[in-house]
């Protein structure tokens, strides 16, 4: 079923429940500008901020939300071990600095941020560690395709709650949403906005159809395929205007109309040609 409030959650395979629609903040500046970003969010009734330690604002992050009064087990947080940092010790470590910048206490989500080859094996073993420890309340991946999960299956234990990926009408990723599906995944779109290359005329025409703009006719889509969004923005009015999403209903032949986007263009690195 289509979420119906900003706060709305799907339930993932462990029984956690994680909001449909959320906040991302890459890209945003570490201080009063990621301070202000989550602020609006909150404000406008966001309760779901994605961050990872690339980011470099993970202090700022945890500083908006402590401030916001919410208490925190209303908030759902996610952050991303950087590739960096892969392996089971420094795994380990990485997780201890993302605790200590956010100091909320018990992470939401934590995730493989890429997968590194030779290397997110032994970095899920110490996501796991840290999910048997309760220190995170669900472990997921990003970025990876299906015979990375495969890969990971082989050895794993607990199998991936999530998986965060490129996903936009221009890159459907069609296959591996069905893959994640079939495994009880979630799928969450990052650069669910093409990045802000939002002049698509099918995307235009609907605009003008149902008298909204041309992201919310994005995050609208993507909540009707059951995926976790979370555009990004700095601008309280844009942030205001993204989470205006739970008014309307794009029908069947408009979602077609969308999803017949699709080229398989990402905006970003391709998953299986990467060399960071
Ligand atoms: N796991 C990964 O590897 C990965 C990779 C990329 C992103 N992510 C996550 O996904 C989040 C979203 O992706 P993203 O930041 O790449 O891109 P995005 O959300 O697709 O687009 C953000 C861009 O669109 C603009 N924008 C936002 N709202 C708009 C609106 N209503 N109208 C017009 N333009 C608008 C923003 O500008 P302003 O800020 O100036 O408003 C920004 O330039 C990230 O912030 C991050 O949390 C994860």
């Amino acid at each position: 079923m289509t979420a119906k409030h900003l706060s709305d959650t799907v339930t993932l395979h462990n029984g956690v429940a994680m909001p449909w629609f959320g906040l991302g903040v890459w890209r945003t500046p570490e201080g009063q500008v990621v301070e202000d970003s989550v602020r609006y969010a909150l404000e406008a009734g966001y309760r779901h901020i994605d961050t990872a330690a690339l980011y470099a604002n993970e202090v700022g992050v945890g500083n908006a939300i402590r401030a916001s009064g919410i208490p925190r087990n209303e908030i759902f947080v996610t952050s991303k071990v950087w590739n960096s940092d892969q392996g089971y010790d420094q795994t380990l470590k990485a997780f201890d600095a993302t605790q200590e910048k956010l100091k909320l206490g018990t992470l939401d989500l934590y995730l493989i941020h890429w997968p590194v080859a030779g290397k997110y094996q032994e970095t899920w073993r110490a996501l796991e560690r840290i999910y048997e420890e309760g220190r995170v309340r669900a472990i997921g991946v990003s970025n990876f395709q299906g015979h990375h999960i495969d890969t990971l299956l082989a050895e794993a234990n607990v199998v991936p709650m999530v998986n965060q990926v490129e996903l936009h009408p221009l890159l459907r990723q069609t296959e591996l949403a069905e893959y994640c599906r079939s495994h009880h995944i979630q799928i969450e779109a990052w650069s669910p906005l093409m990045q802000g290359h939002l002049d698509q005329p099918v995307i235009t025409t609907l605009a003008q159809k149902y008298q909204k703009t041309a992201a919310q006719i994005v995050l609208r889509w993507d909540l009707q395929r059951q995926i976790v969004t979370i555009p990004k923005s700095v601008h309280q009015d844009r942030i205001i205007e993204n989470a205006q999403v739970f008014d309307f209903e794009l029908d069947d032949e408009d979602m077609q109309a969308i999803d017949d986007m699709n080229r398989d263009q990402r905006f970003g690195p391709d998953p299986d040609h990467f060399d960071f």
